[in-house]
C-alpha cells in the first residue's frame, strides 16, 4: 500500500485544531492553507530533480533544481481550500479542477465539471482533496486524470478513512496517498469518524 501519514508535530497540531468543532470557518480556512504548505513538502518529496551548477558570490556550487512540471488538480469544492497554500510553495504549477459531489443516497460521485491543463503525461500530478472517505470521488478523479494522459499521480488529503485508502489501493495501486491523519471508520452517511465533519461546509460556511 502506497500510503504516507505525516507525523510532523506541526502538521498534527494544526490537524487537531482543524478537527475541532469549535474552530470557526475563518480559522478553518487558515489552518487548511497552512497544512497544505506543510503537506506540499511531503507530497513533492519524490519530484524529479536535475543537477546544475550555480555561481554563488564566492564559487560554483553543485545544486539540484526541480526538473518536472507540477500540476495541482483540486476536487471541488473542498480541494479549493488547499490550493492557495500549495501554490505559495510552487507558484509555477499548473492547476486543474474536477467538480464532483456525492449523491447523498448512493454516495456515488456525480461529475459536473472537468478542466485540466495540457501535457499531463509529462507532469507530476497531485490530486488535491482534504477528505478521502469511501474513496469514490478520488477513484473517479484519478480515472479522469488517467484518461487525460496523467501517468504519475499522487493523492494529497488531510484525513483519510481506512476504507477509502483500501479502495484506492485496489482500484489504482500506482497512486501514492499522502495524508495527515488516518481515521478508522465511516458512519452511515459516509462521513469519516471522527474526521472533521463536512469539509466544504466548514470551509465555505454553508
Ligand atoms: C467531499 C470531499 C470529497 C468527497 C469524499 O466532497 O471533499 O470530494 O466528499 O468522499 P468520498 O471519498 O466518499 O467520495 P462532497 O461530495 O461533500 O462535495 P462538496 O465538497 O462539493 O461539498
Ligand atoms: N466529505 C467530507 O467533507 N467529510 C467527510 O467526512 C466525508 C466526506
Amino acid at each position: 500500500m502506497k500510503l504516507a501519514i505525516s507525523k510532523h508535530p506541526l502538521i498534527q497540531d494544526k490537524l487537531a485544531y482543524l478537527r475541532d468543532k469549535k474552530t470557526p470557518p475563518r480559522e478553518f480556512r487558515r489552518l487548511m492553507k497552512e497544512l497544505s504548505v506543510l503537506m506540499a513538502y511531503e507530497v513533492l518529496g519524490n519530484l524529479k530533480t536535475q543537477s546544475v551548477h550555480v555561481a554563488t558570490p564566492l564559487k560554483m556550487a553543485s545544486s539540484l533544481i526541480a526538473a518536472q512540471p507540477v500540476v495541482f488538480v483540486a476536487v471541488l469544492r473542498a480541494g479549493l481550500g488547499m490550493l492557495e497554500g500549495l501554490l505559495e510553495v510552487v507558484p509555477e504549477a499548473k492547476v486543474g479542477y474536477i467538480g464532483l459531489y456525492r449523491n447523498e443516497e448512493t454516495l456515488d460521485p456525480v461529475r459536473y465539471y472537468v478542466r485540466l491543463p495540457k501535457d499531463l503525461d509529462k507532469s507530476y500530478v497531485v490530486l488535491v482533496d482534504p477528505m478521502l472517505a469511501t474513496g469514490g470521488s478520488a477513484a473517479e478523479a484519478v480515472q479522469i486524470l488517467k484518461s487525460n494522459g496523467a501517468r504519475q499521480i499522487s493523492l494529497l488529503c488531510l484525513i483519510a478513512a481506512r476504507f477509502g485508502v483500501r479502495r484506492i489501493s485496489r482500484s489504482h495501486p500506482d497512486v501514492r496517498i499522502f495524508t495527515a491523519g488516518l481515521d478508522p471508520t465511516l458512519n452511515k452517511k459516509g462521513y469519516i469518524v471522527p474526521g472533521l465533519g463536512d469539509a466544504g461546509d466548514r470551509l465555505f460556511d454553508t
